[in-house]
């Protein structure tokens, strides 16, 4: 435990994602654009009134808490705010306006460089790859050079501000390369790990990864690579095995050799700050909660069904709504009593595939809406409105059921944290089998098998006609394991491995 509670990391901690923990703007510039589904609070940071932007879900909402602990450094992608308050070359910021607790390290990406990075090779090849959607590939030429130069540009940050004594811990599948290219520049007992948040594919598919090799290759330039689930653990080293003929796996102690260094490959799946959604999901405000719901159309009184995610073809959406409309057809005596409140987020809006799916969730939820609506009722309220933390925590502890139904998901968060803002413990979680959260959760979830619409609405029938102590005795247990395996308990497990590895290194070094 450090001096200000929570884990302590062994070393001065270097994050690295893609993602900026905080977006700032200048009050002249007008209210912020659409961030990923973001919170957003006002704060005054030196001498500007900004407004700053902390993106929620994924990855960034749950490690800032941990770096503002660790006093540490980040960096990642300025998103074409580089040239915002920034007072050196450097591009740097201390961080949260107003308390800074830790150093944001801006990179200014040119736009060709983000259209072949981010929307290229990271979100038409390794997301749709890691998916298990190889036929959504689109490998452009340039792309993966772009990517090998936008890692070679994180990984030089990386260099001007590594110490002996760092500990640098690089986020999902932006940065493949990178690990490699920095473990070549920064001194010798630097600690290089990674997490890759996403799934990591069967061979089969990742046979079809463009520059497959250098992917492997790059993220075997770390000491640990850590996975939420051991299956994606399990088929990184097959992957390893199959497709880099010179490296030596250890399947049992889940270790690579390769080029001289050595990885060691774990399975710590990732929680959520479940104390603060608890307090918050405590504290919301009922007036708040009646003007939500008014501005959805939704009744005061109603069975309320919940779906939040970002509008990506892997949440399985469509397939949700193919449910509810099943659902319906079965269950007349529903109609008029039960709503289904979904919250999309637009993301990735530059890639036609995205385009597509949203064009297609919209039209559905109009589909089934006119099929099934009455003069005063709708099944399905649908937004793509920003909303705040605290108002996806009114939402969270109001609603009766979470339905979180995706094709396939590296953890979840949402399902987590809708648990953990469950605070009257008699709500219920429908949960998709293929996201790492149903090893957690789905002996006391309803599990659903996403693509099974009988199965999904007889499963949505049952939570909707739950008796109360039943209900009551799920929660209990979901909430004590996304309690026991908060944030904190997984940041513990970094900093655990970190030290270990650090320590055997030593011990060889000195052997
Ligand atoms: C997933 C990824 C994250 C990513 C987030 C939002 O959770 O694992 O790395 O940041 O989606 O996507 P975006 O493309 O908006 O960063």
């Amino acid at each position: 435990e450090s001096a200000t509670g929570g884990p302590s990391c062994p070393g001065s901690l270097i994050v690295v994602s893609n993602r900026q923990p905080y977006r700032h703007e200048y009050d002249d510039a007008g209210p912020p654009t659409e961030t990923d589904g973001g919170a957003r609070s006002s704060a005054t940071a030196q001498t500007r009134s900004i407004t700053v932007d902390e993106p929620t879900g994924g990855l960034t909402a749950g490690l800032d808490p941990v770096v503002k602990r660790t006093d540490g450094t980040w960096i990642a992608w300025g998103d074409g705010e580089a040239d915002f308050d920034v007072t050196d070359d450097r591009n740097c910021v201390a961080v949260p306006p107003g308390e800074e607790d830790y150093t944001l390290r801006r990179l200014d990406l040119s736009e060709e460089a983000v259209d072949s990075y981010y929307y290229g090779f990271s979100n038409r090849v390794l997301w749709p790859l890691c998916h298990g959607f190889p036929d959504l590939i689109e490998d452009r030429s340039n792309d993966f050079e772009w990517y090998r130069t936008v890692n070679e540009r994180f990984a030089d940050a990386v260099a001007d501000h590594a110490t002996a004594d760092a500990v640098i811990w690089l986020q999902d599948y932006h940065l493949a390369l990178a690990p490699r290219m920095i473990r070549e520049s920064v001194p010798a007992g630097t600690t290089v790990a990674h997490f890759w948040h996403i799934p990591w594919p069967s061979p089969p598919t990742f046979r079809q990864c463009p520059a497959g090799g250098r992917v492997l290759e790059g993220l075997l330039g770390n000491d640990l690579l850590g996975f939420h689930v051991e299956q994606y653990a399990d088929r990184f080293l097959e992957c390893v095995d199959r497709f880099l003929p010179t490296a030596t796996v250890d399947h049992e102690r889940r270790t690579v050799r390769y080029d001289g260094g050595r990885t060691r490959v774990v399975a710590t799946p990732m929680g959520v700050d479940a104390a603060a959604y608890d307090r918050d999901a405590r504290s919301v405000d009922p007036d708040r909660l009646a003007d939500l719901l008014a501005e959805y159309d939704i009744a005061p009184d109603t069975t309320l069904g919940l779906g939040l995610d970002r509008l990506d073809y892997t949440k399985g959406i469509p397939e949700r709504l193919a449910a509810i409309e099943r659902f319906f057809e079965r269950n007349p005596g529903w109609r008029g009593e039960f709503t289904f409140l979904q919250k999309a987020t637009p993301s990735r809006t530059d890639i036609e595939t995205y385009q597509r799916h949203g064009d297609l969730v919209r039209s559905e939820v109009q589909r089934i809406n006119r099929r099934f609506e009455t003069a005063d009722w709708r099944p399905i309220a649908y937004t793509e409105d920003y909303l705040s933390t605290d108002d996806i925590c009114t939402l969270y502890r109001r609603a009766d059921a979470m339905v979180v139904s995706p094709l396939v998901d590296g953890m979840n968060l949402v399902a987590q944290e809708y648990v953990a803002a469950s605070v009257d413990g008699d709500d219920t979680l429908v949960l998709s089998d293929r996201t790492g959260a149903h090893e957690r959760l789905g002996s006391h979830a309803l599990t659903i098998d996403p693509i099974d619409t009988d199965g999904f609405a007889a499963q949505l029938e049952a939570a909707l006609s739950m008796p109360a102590h039943e209900r009551r005795r799920r929660m209990n247990t979901l909430r004590q394991r996304v309690f026991t395996g908060d944030l904190e308990s997984w940041m513990a497990t970094q900093f655990d491995w970190f030290r270990r590895l650090r320590d055997e290194r030593g011990r060889t070094d000195a052997g």
